[in-house]
């Protein structure tokens, strides 16, 4: 614990951490957070990793830092108690409104690269909607299409589901879903994936097609999700794995080259849901004429509401119970 109480006795490092949390940045990023130059910042880094201090990770030619403090339970209760005496420092303060600035780059990027692709048809191949879609019960009556482009997994919906409601921060792409979609039963809403214009518990599916790997924060993006559904109601996401393409950056404003299927479902289970389960996809999306990448489908369920407490004279059985509970949840694959 010595080095790593070292490490932290240095004002940058505690500001590089607080900033690492709970989204990871890169060092161009980071360097905006904390206005300070990347060499600074690199040599600090470079220490904080060091010591298991922050995670990296690699996405194509860039590198994403993530606090890592919270991977070992006596040393995220000895950051929990730092960052607890930092949270009114005006220092901190800054950084928090430069990191919020950081992320509506994020989005703002993405969402000026729709608008600017308005006409040009979204990902308009391939079987895995269809694929996903064929796995579904159709007991889900009100579907979310969250980030829905211009609406070619939204026609699809509408035709299986009571309601689909098509949100997307675009309005260039909702007036081509709309133009697209033909049934009434679609509402289009314009809005952030990570704060969706719906209200909590008022839908049974919610469906991230392809969408995550735009989003400044994968993390607030699943909450929403979890928000916005019944208890009971099921995340669908499908995406790109990990890839080296980096021409998706500029070509389909990409802001990650794929998502990690094993990270998404960790995510997904710290969100909330339970049941998370990957589950097998026969399609690829074809980039170029050289790349076809592979495409992953997960699922999970927003837990019902926990039953009554039992009776008092009960314990043992409750216990009994809840670990039944415990083994049932987690990740299957
Ligand atoms: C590649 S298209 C996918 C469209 C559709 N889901 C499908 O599977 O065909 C990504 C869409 O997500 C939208 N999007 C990206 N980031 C978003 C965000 N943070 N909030 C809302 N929509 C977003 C974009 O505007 C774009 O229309």
């Amino acid at each position: 614990m010595q080095p790593l109480l070292r490490l932290l006795a240095d004002p940058t490092r505690l500001r590089i951490l607080a900033a690492l949390e709970p989204e990871e940045l890169a060092v161009n990023e980071l360097a905006d957070v904390l206005a300070m130059g990347q060499s600074r910042i690199s040599n600090h880094l470079r220490l904080l990793k060091g010591e298991g201090a922050i995670g990296a990770r690699r996405d194509g030619a860039w590198t994403f830092y993530r606090n890592a403090l919270h991977d070992d339970a006596e040393r995220s209760a000895l950051w929990s108690a730092v960052r607890a005496g930092l949270v009114d420092e005006a220092e901190f303060l800054d950084d928090q409104e430069r990191r919020a600035a950081v992320l509506d780059t994020r989005r703002r990027l993405s969402r000026d690269h729709f608008a600017a692709a308005a006409g040009t048809p979204d990902f308009a191949f391939g079987t895995v909607r269809a694929e996903i879609l064929a796995t579904l019960v159709p007991r889900e009556r009100i579907a979310v299409d969250a980030g829905c482009g211009d609406g070619y997994l939204t026609e699809m919906l509408a035709e299986r589901f009571d309601e689909v409601w098509a949100v997307d921060h675009a309005p260039e792409r909702l007036a081509a879903a709309r133009a697209r979609v033909q049934g009434g039963n679609v509402q289009f809403h314009q809005g952030e994936i990570d704060a969706l214009p719906l209200p909590a518990r008022s839908c049974d599916l919610v469906f991230l097609s392809f969408v995550l790997h735009h989003v400044p924060a994968i993390g607030a993006a699943l909450k929403e999700a979890r928000r916005v559904l019944k208890p009971g109601g099921r995340v669908v996401v499908a995406d790109l794995c990990p890839h080296k393409e980096e021409s998706l950056r500029q070509d389909e404003g990409d802001f990650r080259l794929g998502v990690d299927p094993d990270d998404l479902c960790a995510e997904l289970v710290a969100a909330g849901f339970d049941d998370v389960a990957r589950f097998p996809i026969e399609d690829r999306w074809i980039a170029s004429a050289r790349t076809q990448l592979p495409l992953f489908a997960i699922n999970g369920v927003k837990p019902r509401e926990r039953a009554k407490r039992a009776p008092k004279n009960k314990t043992s059985k409750r216990n009994a119970s809840s670990k039944k509970s415990r083994q049932r949840h987690g990740v299957t694959k």
